[in-house]
């Protein structure tokens, strides 16, 4: 369980502030019953004293202490009912004390003679561990202070308030179960419109910035949030799609200067005839260069037009293997070049819907980086074939591999592996790149598996186009 997620902490909090609040009820509750039984108690006994004084004690002095006691009896029958009934004369001797009780809970005469005659409540302890109400209540009859003791044990009560706690108790676990399962369900519904905007935000990504969270009505920090954070990506769209517009702005307005400047150098070599050779020599690598950064500029201006999810060129649906074995058959000459052995499987017609141009691109480039990865007399083994809805195309090579660290970055825009190699040859680190988002664009997949000096798999996997 993870106990610092907020889910946890909601339900912790809640659930423990209703225990909280129902452990008081429950005391209060408690405390309320409890001082109920005991005022009530006191008031049946006061009653009661005024009653034996008002009936029993009047002429009191023409009575004996046995018809007194009689009387008493017949009326309360203390013993029998668990009570304990005293009255003491002005002298504090005893006109009247009640038996022991039947069940022989209490022992009237271990209950002490009080000093003074004022009307009192009061708990006594006795012998035993038994606690004892006593009410006294003075009366004066035919002109002579009496003392009315009134008394019963609290056991009667404790019994009926430790009923109380028990059931109040016992019903504790089902109530913090409830409470528990209640706040969960409460807590994932108000957390709902939350992962709502989560789940959205996850799936948002350059490719379709446009996209907006759901913004939920709730008019508090929850709707602050949703407008705030689409808020955040229009801003972020709108710096992205700047970026993109001056890449291909930048790209494209450089390629025309850089035409003309090749188109001179190349007349330059081939017309003037008088040129010296050192001269032509470094004409040719100025040219070199330049071809090379024509090749840059040109990759730049596709890859913006692709972030830019360039205006999508008519789809048609065509013979990848054929396009495959055409591609192959116009760069025969540098596989030829490296004495590297090349075998092309392609003889199924394999239908994609897409951009023969653009996916030309990607087996040019694939194929580049398997010739120029793979050192002389070396072998690749190009293939296209299908699986239920995909097309598969896959460029194996024998060569130098990448290296486990460099592999998750080789799609990076820019990235090469062993960048002094690759420059050699004339690599800008961004042929990956370009086949990623074609592949991306036509709804496909490119994979790269490799291991270092022994060879590289790289995997296109396209949508077949449906059958019509
Ligand atoms: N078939 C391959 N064999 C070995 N390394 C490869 C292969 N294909 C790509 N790489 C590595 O991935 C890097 C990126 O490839 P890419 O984007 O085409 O750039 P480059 O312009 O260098 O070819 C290359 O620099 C190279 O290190
Ligand atoms: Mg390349």
């Amino acid at each position: 369980m993870n106990t610092r997620s907020l889910y946890f902490r909601l339900i912790l909090w809640y659930s423990a502030l209703v225990i909280l609040v129902s452990l008081a009820f429950g005391a209060y509750t408690y405390h309320g019953v409890q001082s109920r039984l005991y005022s009530e108690l006191e008031q049946t006994f006061t009653r009661r004293a005024h009653q034996i004084a008002d009936n029993i004690l009047v002429h009191v002095h023409e009575k004996s202490p046995a018809e007194i006691a009689s009387q008493i009896r017949s009326v309360y029958s203390p013993a029998a009912n668990n009570r304990f009934i005293r009255i003491l004369k002005s002298d504090h001797s005893i006109l009247y004390v009640s038996m022991k009780p039947k069940d022989g809970l209490f022992d009237p005469s271990a209950i002490a003679i009080p000093e003074s005659f004022d009307a009192a409540n009061k708990i006594e302890m006795l012998p035993g561990n038994i606690s004892m109400l006593i009410v006294n209540v003075p009366v004066t009859e035919a002109g002579e202070l009496f003392l009315i003791e009134m008394g019963a044990p609290t056991d009667e009560f404790e019994k009926t308030l430790h009923g109380l706690v028990v059931t109040l108790l016992s019903g504790l676990p089902f109530m913090i179960l409830i409470v528990s399962a209640g706040g969960y369900l409460l807590v994932r519904r108000s957390l709902k419109p939350v992962e709502n905007i989560r789940a959205t935000a996850e799936q948002i990504t350059f490719g379709n910035l446009s996209n907006r969270l759901p913004v939920v009505a709730t008019g508090d920090a929850l709707e602050h949030l949703s407008v705030t954070l689409n808020q955040m990506l229009a801003r972020l769209e709108d710096a992205y799609q700047q970026v993109s517009r001056f890449s291909a702005d930048a790209s494209h307005e450089l390629r025309t200067p850089l035409t003309i400047m090749r188109g001179e150098l190349e007349s330059m070599t081939q017309r003037e005839s008088g040129l010296p050779e050192s001269l032509r020599e470094r004409i040719g690598s100025v040219l070199e260069e330049t071809e090379r950064l024509s090749h840059i500029t040109e990759s730049l201006f596709t890859i913006s037009r692709l972030d830019a999810g360039e205006a999508k060129a008519e789809l048609i649906t065509f013979d990848l293997a054929d396009l495959v074995k055409t591609t192959t058959e116009q760069m025969s000459l540098l596989v030829e070049e490296k004495s590297i052995v090349l075998t092309v499987n392609a003889q199924q017609h394999i239908l994609v819907k897409g951009d023969p141009a653009r996916l030309k691109q990607v087996v040019v480039n694939l194929l580049d980086n398997a010739i120029k990865y793979t050192p002389d007399n070396g072998r690749i083994a190009i293939s296209v074939s299908s699986t239920e809805h995909k097309a598969v195309l896959s460029f194996i090579d024998n060569g130098i591999g990448i290296p486990v660290d460099a592999l998750p970055h080789i799609f990076e825009r820019f990235y090469r592996a062993d960048k002094v190699r690759s420059r050699e040859q004339g690599g800008a680190g961004l042929g990956l790149s370009i086949v990623r988002a074609i592949c991306q664009a036509h709804g496909g997949t490119v994979e790269i598996e490799s291991t270092e000096n022994k060879g590289t798999v790289c995997r296109v996997i396209l949508p077949l186009a449906e059958e019509v």
